[in-house]
């Protein structure tokens, strides 16, 4: 939920930014308690106010439970909200926080904690529970033996370290001396299945531990407000019209070594889809999630490997469809996942697969990331009914992209920037599901679409503040709706640009638009990084090395930070910010990785990698 703007305040701009981060992800109760906290602390003096709380919270004679969540694209958040809910409804006071708006010292003094936290890059926890993480695996984090905690992760089968981070934290809760009330819940793509029955749990014990509690007269006599559900979402979808769909790549690309593109070249689109009668209110940083429809050609391979009849009618979980609409419309049909190669091994008899799944072999990573589905079913053939093969495919996982565009400049529109992912592989021409699919619709078409928000990935609330925004590739399209943004409310803080491609003359995205922004000083710095237009590559992050007095000058001068793009890329960034921070504070390394990481708990650097 986006805060609403604020009003003309006395606050410096620093502590309105900090107040408004404090307070994003508290429900309306909590805002409401929250209110009338700082109306008692107006009332008093801060010392009488500290030491005689308000009413609300002496009455509680229970200690609330702490439930916090760590998430990249709302899911956590919205599996601890209905944790948070269902905790409310039974009478049971506790408190829903965003793990960077949680004071870590707090935890020493908790009772009862929930965590619910996503999975993010290679294991890695989201942006936002990256500060809590760090203390907790740190040489501060306390002793917890009077701790009762449980742990809900939400990620996906897809990736080799499945629900890493949650893993990570309920291991070491446990280390720490806490005790854990219920085994740790691990949700795939479809949260509910895993998440509902651990909520149910979690509820009971929450009722056993705090039964002793006056009902809690602040929660209780709330109406308890449900947050606004976004109008349009993942389950229901706006359809959205096609304005344009242009490729702004040249023809001359090579190709790559981890990339083998075949016959055709480089492919990235600019896409314009029209918002109108949505009423879909997006800020730039948000990404746009699509619904793809898999291809006819991908259907036939899968149906021709399984030998099986498209029109033949399946019945799974209650609804019957003919297996080739299931196929077109409800399964993921490239990605893979452990579930689904696990019974794939049982269906092949095969040994080699079977071993690839044991724990700890390096070789399924890489197995997810070289096969598709199709490549699987090839090499590892096996008898299937229709029944099965829906029953061992999972629902389409969720496909977003970055809105390259700013509402204020572009009106009731979004700009998307699509790298089509196409590459021959295992003798066979292969094309990514959902970047096909977007590639190939005309003007005219429709699109279901839906906006994911992510409120880490903001311009500043003071548009005085500088930006530093690295962007390579596709990572440049947040920036663009950055830059579009800032030039519309008139924002007085430069934007500086780092992009990359592999060729200026057929990889710079939007270089006319650069220009002329860079014209019109809507854009004041560009550094480029051209990886392969010379003998050795270059990379965004050896420019960020050769200004890198300029960079570290603009930080401490409160510029905010943004990374997007590839993981890897966004890893090899942060090395070469440590190194930079570490050249220019008179080579204090430590300092440099706390002053990295205070700027991410403060939201100054903020990062979206894919
Ligand atoms: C927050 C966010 C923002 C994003 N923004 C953008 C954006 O602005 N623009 C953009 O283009 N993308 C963006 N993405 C990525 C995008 O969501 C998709 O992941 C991407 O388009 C690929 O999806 P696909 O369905 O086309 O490919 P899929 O059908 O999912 O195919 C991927 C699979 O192909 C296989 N594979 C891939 N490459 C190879 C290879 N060389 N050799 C063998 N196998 C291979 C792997 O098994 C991989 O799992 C973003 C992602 C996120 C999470
Ligand atoms: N699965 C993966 O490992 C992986 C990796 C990258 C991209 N992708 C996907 O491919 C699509 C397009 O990627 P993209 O937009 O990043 O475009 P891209 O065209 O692949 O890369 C843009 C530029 O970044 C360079 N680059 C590569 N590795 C880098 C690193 N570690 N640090 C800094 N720069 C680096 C590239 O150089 P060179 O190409 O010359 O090395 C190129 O010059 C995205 O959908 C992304 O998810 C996947
Ligand atoms: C770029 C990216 C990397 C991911 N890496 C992992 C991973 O390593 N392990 C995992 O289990 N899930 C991974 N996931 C899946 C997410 O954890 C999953 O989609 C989750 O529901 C997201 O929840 P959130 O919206 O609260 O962040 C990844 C998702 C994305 C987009």
């Amino acid at each position: 939920m986006s805060q609403p703007a604020l009003l003309p305040t006395p606050l410096q701009p620093d502590t309105a930014n900090a107040l408004a981060r404090l307070v994003e992800g508290l429900d309306s109760s909590a805002l409401l308690w929250a209110s009338g906290y700082l109306a008692g602390l107006a009332r008093s003096s801060l010392s009488t106010a500290i030491s005689a709380p308000p009413a609300a919270v002496a009455a509680a004679p229970v200690q609330p439970a702490t439930i916090l969540y760590g998430s990249q694209t709302g899911n956590a958040k919205r599996a601890a909200e209905a944790l948070h809910a269902a905790l409310q409804s039974a009478g049971l006071p506790a408190r829903l926080l965003r793990t960077d708006a949680y004071a870590t010292r707090e935890l020493a003094n908790e009772k009862l904690l929930y965590v619910v936290i996503s999975t993010q890059g290679e294991g890695d926890p989201p942006d936002d529970a990256i500060g809590f993480v760090e203390f907790l695996h740190g040489k501060r984090a306390p002793k917890l033996g009077q701790l009762k905690y449980s742990v809900l992760g939400l990620g996906d089968t897809s990736y080799a370290d499945f629900c890493g981070a949650a893993r990570k934290i309920d291991a070491r809760l446990s280390e720490l001396g806490g005790s854990r009330l219920q085994a740790l819940g691990e949700a795939d793509l479809e949260v509910e299945l895993i998440a509902a029955p651990w909520r149910e749990q979690a509820l009971s014990h929450a009722k056993d531990l705090l039964k002793t509690a006056a009902p809690a007269a602040h929660l209780a006599t709330v109406t308890p407000l449900r947050p606004l559900a976004a109008a349009w979402t993942h389950e229901k979808p706006f359809t959205a019209e096609v304005l344009g769909n242009q490729r702004i790549t040249g023809r001359e690309y090579k190709p790559t070594a981890f990339r083998v593109y075949g016959p055709q070249d480089k492919d990235v689109r600019h896409i314009e889809l029209a918002l109108e009668g949505s009423g879909l209110a997006y800020e730039p940083g948000d990404a746009l999630g699509i619904i793809h429809r898999n291809t006819d050609a991908l259907i036939h391979s899968v149906l021709d490997v399984t030998k099986l009849n498209g029109d033949t009618s399946v019945t799974h979980n209650g609804q019957t469809l003919p297996l080739s609409q299931w196929l077109a419309e409800k399964r993921e049909l490239t990605r893979l996942s452990k579930p689904l190669l696990t019974t794939l091994a049982e269906r092949a008899a095969a040994k080699d697969l079977k071993a690839l799944l044991e724990p700890g072999n390096a070789g399924f990573a890489a197995l997810l990331n070289d096969h598709q589905l199709i490549d699987a079913l090839r090499r590892w053939p096996a008898e299937w009914d229709a029944a099965a093969l829906v029953a061992a495919l999972r629902p389409q996982a969720k496909r977003l992209y970055s809105i390259a565009s700013s509402r204020k400049r572009v009106g009731e529109e979004a700009h998307l920037t699509l790298d089509v992912l196409r590459y021959q592989a295992h003798g066979h021409e292969h094309i990514g599901a959902a970047s096909g699919f977007l590639a190939a619709l005309e003007e005219g078409a429709q699109l279901p679409v839906y906006i994911e928000p992510n409120e880490r990935f903001r311009v500043p609330s003071d548009s005085s503040r500088d930006i530093l925004m690295i962007g390579p590739g596709t990572g440049v399209a947040p920036f663009r709706g950055f830059v579009q943004e800032r030039a519309e409310t008139g924002a007085s803080g430069r934007n500086w640009l780092f992009f990359g491609a592999q060729h200026f003359n057929t990889g710079f995205l939007y270089q006319v638009e650069w220009q002329d922004a860079l014209h019109k000083q809507e854009l004041h710095r560009l550094d480029l990084a051209f990886s392969r237009d010379q003998s050795e590559k270059i990379y965004v992050q050896q420019r960020l090395r050769e200004q890198g007095r300029d960079v570290y000058d603009w930080l401490q001068n409160g510029a905010h930070l943004y990374v997007c793009g590839a993981i890897k890329m966004g890893k090899d960034v942060h090395a070469a910010l440590l190194d930079i921070v570490t050249q220019h504070n008179g080579g204090n390394a430590e300092a440099a990785a706390e002053f990295l990481s205070t700027l991410q708990r403060e939201g100054r650097y903020a990062r979206d990698v894919y």
